[in-house]
C-alpha cells in the first residue's frame, strides 16, 4: 500500500491550477452511454476514480481512449448493459450508468455498490425513480435488475436530493417518452453541469441548480465535444491548505459560485479571500477564529469540505462545532487527527473541536478520500513528520497532490 510522509511547518506559497471536476466527470462519463456517436471530454483529470470508470465503460463495449487531460468515448460498440460487481465494488460511482443504460437499452443489471467507511450509501432513491418511469426492479443475488417495455416521462418527488438519485434519473428520463419533472433534486453545479453535456448532445432538460428539474425526452442523443467544470472540492482543500499554513495562495481555474458556502466559512475562520485575475487568492495571516458549521445539500456546506474544516479548526483559538447531516458515519479521521493532538469530541452526528496551538507529526491512516485529504493538511502544519498510510485513497480524487503541494514549498514524498 502507498504511504505518503509530510514534513511539516512550511508556509505554502505560490499558484496552483485546479483540475476538472471528479464528481462532473464520472456522471458525464456513463451519459456519453446514451449516445451512438463519440463524445469528447476536456480537462479530465488524471485520477483514480475516472480509471475505474474508464474500464467500467469498456467492459460495457464502449471505446475510450485518453490523450492527456482528454478523454475520447465511442458508445457505438457499447454490447452489454450488464455490469459486475468487482467494478461496482471498487467505486460507488460506476452504478451511474445504470441510468444511461436504461435511458439507452431500456433495461440494466449492475451490482449494489455495497457501503463504504462514510455510509452504508443505499440505492432506493435511484430504484424508486427507475421504476416511476416505467421500468420493472429486481433486487436480487446483489444485484438491482432494471427492465421496461419503453419509459414514459412522470413526476418524481425525491425523498432525500441525492445527487446520484438525481443524475441517475436524469440520464434515463433524457430518452423517456414525455415529459420527466423531479422534484427536491439535488442542486450540486455537477448536476447544472451534468444538464449542460446532455443539452449539448440535444437533450432537453432545464431547470437543475434550482431544486426543480424538467426533462422533456428525445429519441436520439448525438456526440459532443465538452470541457468538465473545474473540482472545487479540490479547490476548497487548496484554500484550506492556505489557511492552515498561513500561507498564501493563487488558485487557477476555479468558478467562485461553486465555491460560495466555502468560501463564507473560511472567512468566518479569519482567512482572507479574494479574486485575483480571475483566480482566487487565499492569504493564512491572520490566527484561526472557532466556528459552527453545519453540512447540507448545495448551496450548503459540502460534505466533502467536513474533514478538510475539521483539520482547519483543530487548530483555531477556541472550540468550534462541526454538524454532519448528509453521512451517517464521516468522522473516520477524527481518531487519526487526535493521534496528532487534536482535541474532538464526537456527540452523535456532532463533533466538538477544542482548537489546540499546534499538531504533532503522527503515523497515521487514510480512511477515505477526504479523509485522507484532511491528513495531508493537518501533517502540513504539524510540527515534524507524519506518514499516512492508505495513501491510495487519496489518489482516488486527488490530482498529482504532491507535485501540486511541493510546487507550493511543502515537504511531501511518497513512500511506496
Ligand atoms: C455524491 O455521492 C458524491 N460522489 C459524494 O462525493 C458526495 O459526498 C455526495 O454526493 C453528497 O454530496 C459523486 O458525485 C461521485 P448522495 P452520492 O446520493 O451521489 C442517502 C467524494 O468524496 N441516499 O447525495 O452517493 C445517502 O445514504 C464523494 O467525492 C439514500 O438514502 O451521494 C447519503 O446519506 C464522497 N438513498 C445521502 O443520501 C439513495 O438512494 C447523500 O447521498 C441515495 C442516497
Amino acid at each position: 500500500m502507498s504511504r505518503i510522509m509530510v514534513r511539516g511547518g512550511n508556509r505554502l506559497e505560490g499558484t496552483v491550477e485546479v483540475s476538472g471536476s471528479k464528481n462532473s466527470t464520472l456522471p458525464i462519463m456513463a451519459a456519453c452511454l446514451l449516445s451512438s456517436k463519440p463524445c469528447v471530454l476536456n480537462r479530465v483529470p488524471d485520477i483514480e476514480d475516472i480509471r475505474v470508470m474508464e474500464g467500467v465503460l469498456r467492459e460495457l463495449g464502449a471505446g475510450v481512449e485518453r490523450y492527456g487531460d482528454t478523454l475520447v468515448i465511442d458508445g457505438s460498440s457499447v454490447d452489454s448493459w450488464e455490469l459486475s460487481d468487482d467494478l461496482t465494488r471498487k467505486m460507488r460511482a460506476s452504478n451511474l450508468v445504470m441510468g444511461a443504460l436504461i435511458g439507452r437499452f431500456g433495461c440494466a443489471r449492475v451490482a449494489y455498490p455495497g457501503g463504504c467507511a462514510i455510509g452504508s450509501r443505499p440505492m432506493d432513491l435511484h430504484i424508486k425513480g427507475f421504476h416511476k418511469l416505467g421500468c420493472e426492479v429486481y433486487e436480487a443475488h446483489g444485484y438491482m435488475e432494471a427492465k421496461s417495455q419503453g419509459l414514459n416521462g412522470c413526476e418524481i418527488l425525491l425523498d432525500f436530493p441525492s445527487v446520484g438519485a438525481t443524475e441517475n434519473i436524469m440520464m434515463a428520463a433524457a430518452r423517456a417518452k414525455g415529459v420527466t419533472v423531479i422534484r427536491n433534486a439535488a442542486r450540486e453545479p455537477e448536476i447544472v453541469d451534468l444538464q449542460n453535456f446532455l443539452n449539448r448532445m440535444g437533450a432537453r432538460i432545464r431547470g437543475t441548480g434550482l431544486g426543480t428539474i424538467r426533462i422533456e425526452g428525445v429519441g436520439e442523443l448525438g456526440g459532443v465535444t465538452y470541457d468538465v467544470i473545474p473540482d472545487r472540492i479540490e479547490a476548497g482543500t487548496f484554500m484550506v491548505a492556505a489557511g492552515i499554513t498561513r500561507g498564501d495562495i493563487v488558485l487557477e481555474n476555479v468558478v467562485s459560485e461553486h465555491l460560495e458556502p466555502i468560501i463564507a466559512k473560511l472567512k468566518e475562520t479569519g482567512v482572507e479571500i479574494m479574486k485575483c485575475n480571475g483566480g482566487l487568492r487565499v492569504l493564512g495571516k491572520r490566527p484561526l477564529r472557532p466556528v459552527d458549521l453545519k453540512t447540507l445539500p448545495f448551496p450548503g456546506f459540502p460534505t466533502d469540505m467536513q474533514p478538510q474544516m475539521m483539520a482547519l479548526l483543530s487548530l483555531a483559538q477556541g472550540t468550534s462545532m462541526i454538524v454532519e447531516t448528509v453521512f451517517e458515519n464521516r468522522f473516520m479521521h477524527v481518531d487519526e487527527l487526535r493521534r496528532m493532538g487534536a482535541d474532538i469530541a464526537i456527540e452523535g452526528r456532532a463533533a466538538i473541536i477544542k482548537g489546540k496551538p499546534h499538531l504533532t507529526g503522527a503515523v497515521v491512516e487514510a480512511t477515505d478520500l477526504r479523509a485522507g485529504a484532511a491528513l495531508v493538511l493537518a501533517a502540513l502544519r504539524a510540527e515534524g513528520e507524519t506518514f499516512i498510510g492508505n495513501a491510495h485513497h487519496i489518489y482516488r480524487g486527488y490530482e498529482d497532490i504532491e507535485n501540486k503541494l511541493k510546487q507550493l514549498g511543502a515537504e511531501i514524498f511518497r513512500v511506496d
